[in-house]
């Protein structure tokens, strides 16, 4: 783009992955993923310019955006107008593999979504107790899992609810990638949707543990109630069992075959 139109920037992803997510959403009625992902460079320093499908979801990102904006865990939002965002972009590398050090900063920032204005809701109240047994509802329906198996994990499911759960922001989508070190060591959030809000607490942390935390798990955990988070460990496994379905659900809808694993759910059988 010449620079007298508008300022120089490129596709954040790669031609290839930008192909095929063209053709899938031609092709295929896998749910939307349709935002488009740039970076501009202005004056030598380069933004992010996330285009959303609608101004509904751009405004929520920004709202959210905002809401953290002094603690830096997340880009700082320069811009939404429409359906765009403009946030900085984040200059330094994203996390690939993690150890102690890397865990101890990230439950960091996970206490900084989980303190802010955390509410103690009565399960009822929220939607979280049904959901959990309608996505597992699904799974047995599409055939994920078994008439048996749903039926000890239905009854297990009931048993691990509590009665009341810690509702607020969350990290939605707890993957390595999505965070980056910057330049100071600091580690960052930069997917600006993996924000949430209205999160049954502790969702970031159960993605997190399925994902990659691995033996790591306890150490998060530990370092989470460090930090003196809404105490949401006394019903984790409800917390995780509810991550699971979801995903396991959304993976098969979104028919990323190599997410979906009924054995994932082996570890509830024996509660
Ligand atoms: N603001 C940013 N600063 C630095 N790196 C970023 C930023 N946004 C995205 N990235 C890099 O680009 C990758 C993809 O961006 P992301 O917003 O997570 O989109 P998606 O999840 O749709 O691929 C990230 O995993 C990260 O490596
Ligand atoms: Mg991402």
């Amino acid at each position: 783009m010449p620079g007298w139109l508008g300022f120089r920037q490129r596709p954040l992803h790669p031609l290839g992955r930008r192909l095929r997510f063209r053709l899938l959403r031609w092709l295929s009625n896998r749910p939307p993923n349709s935002k488009r992902i740039y970076v501009v460079t202005i004056g030598g320093r380069r933004f992010k310019r996330v285009v959303f499908s609608d101004s509904h979801q751009a405004e929520l990102a920004a709202a959210r955006l905002e809401a953290f904006g002094p603690s830096g865990i997340y880009p700082a939002l320069v811009l939404q107008r429409e359906g765009e965002l403009w946030v900085e972009y984040v200059e330094g590398e994203p996390l690939r593999e993690a150890d102690r050090e890397v865990v101890a900063q990230l439950a960091g920032l996970f206490a900084t979504l989980y303190r802010r204005d955390p509410r103690l809701e009565p399960i009822e109240a929220t939607p979280f107790a049904w959901a959990l047994h309608r996505d597992l509802r699904f799974l047995r329906e599409v055939g994920v899992i078994s008439q048996g198996v749903h039926r000890v994990l239905d009854e297990i499911a009931g048993k691990l609810t509590p009665k009341a759960v810690w509702v607020g922001y969350d990290c939605t989508d707890a993957i390595l990638k999505n965070f980056v070190r910057d330049g100071a060591g600091r580690i960052r959030g930069v997917d600006v949707e993996s924000l949430g809000a209205d999160q049954l607490l502790g969702s970031g942390a159960a993605k997190a543990a399925v994902r990659w935390l691995g033996p790591l798990r306890d150490a998060f955990l530990h370092e989470l109630r460090a930090r003196e988070v809404p105490d949401f460990g006394a019903y984790f496994p409800f917390v995780e069992m509810s991550f699971l379905a979801f995903w396991q659900k959304s993976s098969f809808l979104e028919k990323k075959r190599r997410f979906v694993d009924p054995s994932l759910f082996d570890r509830f059988l024996g509660q």
